[in-house]
């Protein structure tokens, strides 16, 4: 039987080993995905230790940084990212690809029904979760795309970095003022429930705002800008639509997601 799992510390509450499960009964294919608590420093050993024998590995918080370290050779969104989440044992290589940015737009643009051409995004958050999803959304092509971060340094040199791919204006919060079409929330805000110092310009008629956190309940960001008229979504359907690029990376087959959408949220 083929072996995945998913490493990452803590990883008691991962919805990963389900999720795959659930795919792979679609198709009928057996096999075992299960959940590795790794202590920090530890990456590399347990992760040469599962590829004895394991064909996947998805990587979650603290380890994408590890995984990128670890894998032989990147794709290209890996690269930019400067993550890996999905690891993959072909022709006695490691290959780390990054899946989480095709992920959030499958979501957004399948799932919520939302285009990106043209429209004028905001970005919020410039640590590791917005750094994942940058390429992905902009070969979309929306029209512009700002992003804004507490510590306005690593906004600008985030959009320093996409540079030669993107083009990003970076900018603080006091600075927004005007409705965007898209908004995306990649900060760790919602884990501790606090607010965002955002004007509520930002929200306009036709805004959609997605929480790349979720939970039970709407986060304070999809509470602020539902408020303001806003349709809004969290990052549920993306944590699913990751792991059906990363079954599709393994498997070359691709999943159905709305059932597994809905069971997962069911369980939540
Ligand atoms: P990671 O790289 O793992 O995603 P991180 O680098 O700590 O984590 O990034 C978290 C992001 O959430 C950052 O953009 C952070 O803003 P700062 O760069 O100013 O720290 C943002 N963030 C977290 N809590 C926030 C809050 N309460 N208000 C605004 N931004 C917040």
């Amino acid at each position: 039987m083929k072996q995945f799992a998913v490493f990452g510390n803590p990883i008691a509450h991962s919805q990963s080993p389900a999720i795959h499960h659930a795919f792979a009964r679609q198709f009928d294919i057996d096999l075992l995905y299960r959940k590795i608590l790794v202590s920090e420093g530890k990456f590399a050993a347990f992760a040469s230790s599962f590829f004895e024998r394991g064909a996947g590995a998805n990587v979650t918080v603290p380890f994408k940084g590890d995984a990128l370290q670890f894998a032989d050779k990147l794709s290209n969104d890996a690269k930019l990212a400067g993550a890996v989440n999905t690891l993959t044992r072909r022709h006695g290589m490691i290959v780390g690809d990054n899946t989480d940015g095709v992920g959030l737009v499958r979501d957004i643009r399948d799932n919520h029904k939302q285009i990106f051409r043209a429209k004028n995004l905001l970005i919020i958050g410039a640590g590791g979760a917005s750094r994942g999803v940058i390429l992905p959304i902009a070969r979309q092509h929306p029209q512009s795309i700002t992003l804004v971060n507490r510590t306005p340094e690593k906004a600008m040199q985030l959009a320093k970095w996409f540079l030669p791919y993107v083009a990003i204006k970076p900018c603080t919060f006091a600075e927004l003022n005007t409705p965007f079409d898209i908004i995306i929330n990649a900060t760790s805000s919602s884990l501790s429930g606090q607010p965002l110092p955002l004007c509520r310009n930002v929200v306009g008629d036709n805004t959609f705002a997605y929480d790349m956190m979720y939970a039970a309940q709407p986060t304070a960001f999809m509470q602020f800008a539902e408020k303001h008229g806003a349709k809004v979504a969290d990052g549920l359907g993306m944590l699913v639509e990751q792991a059906a690029e990363s079954f599709e990376i393994w498997h070359a087959i691709k999943p159905q997601t709305r059932e597994v959408i809905a069971m997962i949220r069911a369980e939540l």
